[in-house]
């Protein structure tokens, strides 16, 4: 297993570019299973989850060719309905095959995702959804065993605003009969990018980035070519960097509107952040101020930046109260953050930190995608090295990182395991 060392201290300044968003391009690759077609994709990320997914993608009947950040399914084949337990296991977004295996194949066998490091992470609600397009739902031998005679709209209210189930259901309806409206859908930019996709492919999506999503099934869509929107969270996390540096880091390629909430509570800790079209400019206050942040659906603060933003309190001037409530297992990370000395208590979802003055570098363990990057940031500011293990973990989400941050000046390398 690879391990990442870092000599924490260092400024960071400079010029990084963003990469494209892992959460836009999986749903968006996945839409191509609606098409009888090759529909193209550029921005791709370079990431262990994106190979994930075209090997699902492959195995399910579709034909895939990759040059650079270019990457062209084609789906005229679709043949298979099975999800298998391997691979859905080591990558839960692999659940968003079963939206349309049902509306290409009307059948899907998909294994259930069972949970990760971060809570149960159920699916109760995408197969309630399906139901209620008419959907035969079975849980059997821990799969579930989708079969439609007939697709046909409902009215569908989501107890939670899940990101993940509202992407399934958009696709699954794009090819039902009549009209679908989901009720208390997930609102994030990656929703909206996949409804402009369904739009361009012939479907008709009213309301992504709202609420209240409606959608118009259609017998048969066209394939697409696409350009992935920035990576939201990799941006935040590189902006929480400059700030917990005292750097100065001009972030290119990137979405500031999708980053308000995150722009507005980095300024609270005395960060300059200035923006321009495409472009974000974080430069670091000697010590930051505390600041309280409780993470929510889009647009509130984002659950995947919790981590990272924690790193940052921990060194901050004051107290300052971090609650969790998307996920319940979601800090993972602060017992690590405290073995490098930050002063941290949890009481159920809410995580009280008190500034330190500094952080001293230990070797520590990843244990998730986002957690991962959180120790990376605090390796950059621990006084001595930082050994950070287990960073496949990292590469799930993040485009070559490491060289990212030595771009910027951080004195980190990556040891192959
Ligand atoms: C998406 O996961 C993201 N993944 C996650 O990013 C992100 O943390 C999450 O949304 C929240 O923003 C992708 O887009 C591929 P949810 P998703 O369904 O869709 C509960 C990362 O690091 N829930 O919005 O799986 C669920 O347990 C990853 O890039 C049910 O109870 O998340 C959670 O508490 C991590 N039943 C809440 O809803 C369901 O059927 C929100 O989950 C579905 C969800």
């Amino acid at each position: 297993m690879d391990k990442i060392i870092i000599e924490g201290g260092k400024p960071l300044k400079g010029k990084v570019r963003i990469s494209g968003s892992k959460n836009a391009a999986l749903p968006l690759m996945v839409s191509s299973l609606l098409v009888d077609g090759e529909s193209v994709f550029s921005n791709v990320p370079k990431l262990h989850d994106i190979e994930s997914i075209k090997r699902l993608l492959s195995d399910l009947g579709a034909r895939i060719e990759t040059t650079g950040d270019h990457v062209r399914i084609h789906a005229g084949g679709l043949c298979n309905h099975e999800a298998p337990y391997d691979i859905v296991r080591k990558m839960r977004a692999s659940i968003l095959v079963l939206g349309p295996l049902i509306a290409r194949l009307k059948k899907a066998r998909v294994s259930l995702p069972g949970g990760c490091a971060i809570g149960a992470r159920p699916i109760n609600l995408h197969l309630d959804a399906l139901s209620r397009l008419g959907v035969d739902i079975k849980l059997e031998h821990g799969y579930v065993q989708a079969s439609v005679e007939h697709l046909k709209g409902s009215d569908i209210f989501f107890d939670i605003a899940t990101v993940t189930g509202t992407e399934n259901i958009m696709m699954a309806a794009a090819l039902a009969d009549g009209v679908t409206t989901l009720h208390n859908a997930a609102q994030e930019p990656e929703v909206v990018a996949l409804a402009e996709a369904l739009n361009m492919m012939g479907a008709k999506v009213q309301g992504a980035g709202t609420p209240t999503i409606t959608i118009t099934g259609t017998s048969e869509l066209r394939p697409v070519s696409i350009s992935i929107i920035p990576d939201r969270i990799e941006t935040g996390t590189f902006m929480i960097a400059a700030a917990l540096t005292r750097g100065d880091i001009t972030l290119v390629d990137c979405e500031p509107s999708h980053l308000e909430v995150v722009i507005d509570k980095l300024r609270h800790t005395g960060a300059r952040v200035e923006l321009e079209e495409k472009c974000i400019r974080v430069s670091g206050p000697n010590t930051p101020l505390s600041v309280d942040v409780k993470t929510l659906p889009y647009p509130g603060f984002p659950t995947d930046l919790q981590a990272q933003f924690m790193v940052l309190m921990s060194v901050a001037d004051g107290v300052s109260i971090i609650s969790e409530t998307i996920f319940e297992n979601r800090f993972i990370h602060v017992s690590e953050l405290k073995r490098m000395g930050a002063d941290i208590t949890i009481s159920g979802n809410t995580a009280t930190v008190r500034g330190v003055s500094k952080l001293s570098a230990a070797p520590v363990m990843a244990t998730d995608l986002r957690a991962s990057a959180c120790l990376v940031l605090a390796g950059l500011v621990g006084e001595g090295t930082t050994v950070v293990n287990r960073v496949y973990h990292l590469d799930r989400g993040y485009e070559s990182i490491e060289k990212k941050f030595s771009a910027l000046g951080a004195n980190i390398t990556r040891i192959k395991g």
